[in-house]
């Protein structure tokens, strides 16, 4: 990569925000693009009040807050990432529309750029064959949030290159993350152990094992996760959960990845999670209750 890396992220909903974030404090000019013009607004709200939060923790000093904001800018459409040296692709976890975003990058972006993707499960080799540098391809998987969490899960397709690898590795560490790396099977590492269990837990619900809340405190205090799986699915989207359950029985084959009828209802009926205000839990803000008028 040149001296003064440019990284382009494309989404800017909670992970693409989060990368660009991480990005833009680790030092890198970055620049952020969402086909929603009204995500990247808010894109530029969280991200401006998270780093705001850092300081304030006294994680981050004034001086480099406002480094990382110089250092993060809006691009107004995909050409603005011509001369990007690594290109992160974070949208709506479909092998179809990542496919033709996988295409525009290729004919837009300079012919040294690696493309990266973060997706949670779908194949990096078939992304790679959409472009003329299959070789530059790789899965670069954060974890939600990406400027909390530890570890990045590095995809290499059938064709990514050694070099290519040693170059995102080399990234993921700069961005302060520990590696581990995945051969290009559905759901890698940690999405094939990680869904399977989520969806178990929707079982547990729709059979009426028990409660949603005796499910999550179950696994929290028995097996001392630190978020329970439903409560786990709704921080992710339960959009996301769904696509990465069809992606594993798709591509394995086998009857135990099937999505769970109450998943596909919930997302079926706009319950996406936190993200939407209501998934298996309801985050809503109670209405404001009327005061007692005093003349009745
Ligand atoms: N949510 C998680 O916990 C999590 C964790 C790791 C990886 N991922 C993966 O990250 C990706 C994004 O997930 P998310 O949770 O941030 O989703 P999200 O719904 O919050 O954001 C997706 C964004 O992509 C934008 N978008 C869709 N199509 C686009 C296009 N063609 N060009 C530009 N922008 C486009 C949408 O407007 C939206 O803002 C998915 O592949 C998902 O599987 C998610």
């Amino acid at each position: 990569m040149a001296e003064r890396e440019v990284i382009g992220v494309v989404g800017g909903g909670q992970m693409g925000s989060g990368i660009a974030q991480l990005a833009a404090v680790s030092g890198f000019s970055v620049l952020l693009y969402d086909s929603n013009a009204d995500v990247l607004v808010r894109a530029n709200s969280s991200i401006s009040s998270s780093i705001c939060r850092l300081v304030s923790k006294g994680q981050l000093s004034q001086a480099a807050s406002d480094d990382a904001m110089k250092n993060l800018k809006f691009a107004q459409s995909l050409e603005d990432f011509r001369d990007a040296d690594v290109i992160i692709e974070a949208i709506v976890e479909s092998e179809d529309v990542k496919k033709m975003l996988f295409l525009e990058l290729d004919k837009i972006a300079k012919v040294s750029a690696i493309l990266a993707s973060n997706t949670s499960s779908i194949s990096v080799t078939r992304l790679a064959s959409t472009t003329s540098r299959p070789s530059q391809v790789i899965g670069m998987h954060f974890m939600n949030p990406p400027p909390i969490m530890k570890l990045i899960e590095i995809i290499r397709g059938a064709d990514t290159s050694d070099e290519v690898y040693t170059t995102v590795k080399s990234l993921a560490e700069r961005l302060g993350k520990t590696v581990i790396c995945s051969q290009d099977y559905p759901g890698f590492i940690v999405n094939r152990i990680l869904m399977p269990m989520i969806n178990e837990a929707f079982y547990t619900l729709y059979t009426g094992v028990a409660t949603k809340e005796d499910i999550d405190t179950g696994m929290k205090l028995g097996t001392n996760h630190p978020m329970g799986p439903l409560e786990l699915a709704d921080f992710i989207g339960l959009d996301v959960c769904l696509s990465i359950m069809k992606v594993l029985h798709e591509g394995l084959g086998d009857s135990k990845y099937s999505p769970c009828p109450l998943l596909v209802q919930y997302v079926d009926a706009g319950r996406l999670g936190r993200k939407k205000g209501i998934g298996v839990y309801s985050y809503q803000k109670e209405p404001a209750k009327l005061k007692p008028s005093s003349s009745l």
